[in-house]
């Protein structure tokens, strides 16, 4: 067990005034919250006359995210306004109808026989980067946060669109996508907070045009796979469901939307949780150590296979640690469209309802240690199981992570590949921070050494 605490965002002593916060929110969305907000339950503010409800604990995040979660919608500006020119009313944003009737066609893409399908591009995928690593010079230093991008974003490309989109449309895509984050990270965080009409002149017209690029991509690779029978990539698999008169399953706008959808949520949250885990394994020396005794031993010199995640037990463990200490996801917003009550609290309608895995993950009530690297925690035979609706990093209800399961099972298979040849290590002197836009994720890239072991 670890007496490592990494790094987080400052806490103030006390709780700000809703000004405060609104200026602290523009510098960082996660450094508003005193030290009193992990351990509250339920709190409130009201801010230029809206309501904002923070959940925090497994009653009130089971009651907004299953029992009475037809009375809250997703409908965060900020996320509507940062993501509708890419996404149009794409699953991650939709709500009522359309996304009741997108989420049953897709959910059973990613059940747990189609995803050992997929397990098998993230092993070869992962390999591949071992060979490019390999050719690199002992001791080099990499980026790691990028090269996590790239290679969930190859995983997810070649998951969704197989061989109907070349390796440099691939490239393109990836690029673009990475442009369209630029543009709309510029956006005033403030609007997270749901604030009408608080949407300041955004500098849209960047990201528009890399949607249309993506679009344009995405549009291609559909035509050409709309005539190849028996296609087991996931845009195959939607296309089957292709219907333009209106009446049946999905059109070829809705589908493309839905790709991109899967590609934007597809690699940037794992691809987050890969590089934090890489950080906090180099901290821990017995972390590490028993990491690298998993490894070997399940591995050994063979190709790792999909049934390698049931055995990689440690390595979960990890990957679910990093997800508690640095959720991808730290803030999940959410507007009440009918009034409610929690407790005795009436919900006014439009109020904003604030599920905050950062505060749940951390929460004094409910961990031991709440901001120690503790990986044992989520071992089989901890004494103590997280409660499921205190550790969420997949959020819970019928929201939750369409592809939950995928993304665990890859960021398993690609840690346990990845460490099964090299360590990587921290430049003395690096200190590493946190930056918190859309998602959480490393400042600066997280350089850091490659070595072979
Ligand atoms: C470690 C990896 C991942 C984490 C931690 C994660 C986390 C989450 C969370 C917290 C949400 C809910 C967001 C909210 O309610 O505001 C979500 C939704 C979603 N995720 Fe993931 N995700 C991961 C990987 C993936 C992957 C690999 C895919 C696709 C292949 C994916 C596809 C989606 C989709 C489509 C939604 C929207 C679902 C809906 O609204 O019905 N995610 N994810």
């Amino acid at each position: 067990m670890t007496g490592f605490i990494p790094p987080y965002p400052h806490r103030p002593s006390k709780e700000l005034g809703p000004l405060d916060t609104l200026k602290a929110v523009r510098r960082d969305l996660l450094s508003i919250w005193p030290e009193q907000s992990f351990s509250h339950k339920f709190s409130s503010t009201k801010i230029l006359n809206r309501w904002i409800f923070i959940a925090s604990s497994p009653e009130t995040v089971k009651h907004v995210l299953v029992t009475q979660n037809s009375k809250y919608e997703k409908k965060s500006l900020l996320m509507r306004k940062a993501l509708e020119p890419l996404l149009g009313n794409g699953l991650f944003i939709s709500d009522g109808d359309i996304w009741h009737k997108h989420r049953a066609i897709e959910t059973p893409l990613f059940g747990p026989k189609q995803v050992a399908k997929y397990a098998d591009i993230m092993i070869k995928t992962t390999e591949e980067r071992v060979r490019e690593w390999s050719a690199i010079p002992a001791g080099a230093t990499l980026d790691v946060l990028p090269q996590m991008g790239q290679l969930t974003a190859e995983i997810i490309c070649l998951s969704l669109f197989g061989k109907h989109l070349g390796a440099k449309q691939a490239t393109q895509i990836m690029q673009s996508f990475a442009d369209y984050q630029a543009a709309i990270e510029q956006m005033d965080i403030a609007t997270f907070f749901a604030l009408p009409n608080w949407i300041p002149g955004l500098k849209l017209g960047k990201a528009h045009k890399s949607a249309k690029r993506i679009h344009d991509i995405v549009d291609n690779a559909i035509a050409k796979a709309a005539n190849s029978a028996n296609d087991h990539t996931l845009m195959g698999r939607l296309l089957s469901q292709l219907d333009d008169s209106g009446s049946g399953s999905m059109t070829a706008v809705q589908i493309r939307n839905e790709l991109i959808v899967l590609f934007m949520a597809g690699h940037d949250p794992t691809a987050n949780t890969l590089a934090w885990a890489w950080y906090l394994i180099s901290q821990c020396p017995e972390v590490e150590q028993r990491l690298h005794q998993e490894v070997d031993s399940v591995l050994a010199s063979r190709s790792a296979i999909f049934a390698d995640y049931e055995k990689l037990v440690y390595t979960r463990a990890i990957i679910d640690e990093t997800l508690r200490l640095y959720p991808p996801f730290p803030l999940l917003a959410r507007e009440a469209i009918e009034e409610d009550q929690i407790g005795k609290r009436g919900i006014p309608k439009g109020s904003v309802m604030i599920v905050a895995p950062w505060l749940l993950h951390r929460h004094k009530l409910y961990w031991d240690k709440p901001d120690h690297f503790i990986p044992e925690r989520f071992l089989p035979d901890a004494p103590v199981k997280p409660d499921k609706f205190v550790y969420i990093p997949y959020s819970a209800g019928p929201r939750v992570c369409l592809a939950k399961f995928f993304g665990s099972v890859e960021a398993t298979l690609c840690l346990a590949i990845l460490a099964r040849h090299f360590r990587l290590t921290l430049p003395k002197g690096e200190r590493v921070s946190h930056e918190c836009r859309l998602t959480l994720r490393p400042k600066n890239n997280l350089p850091m050494q490659i070595v072979p072991r």
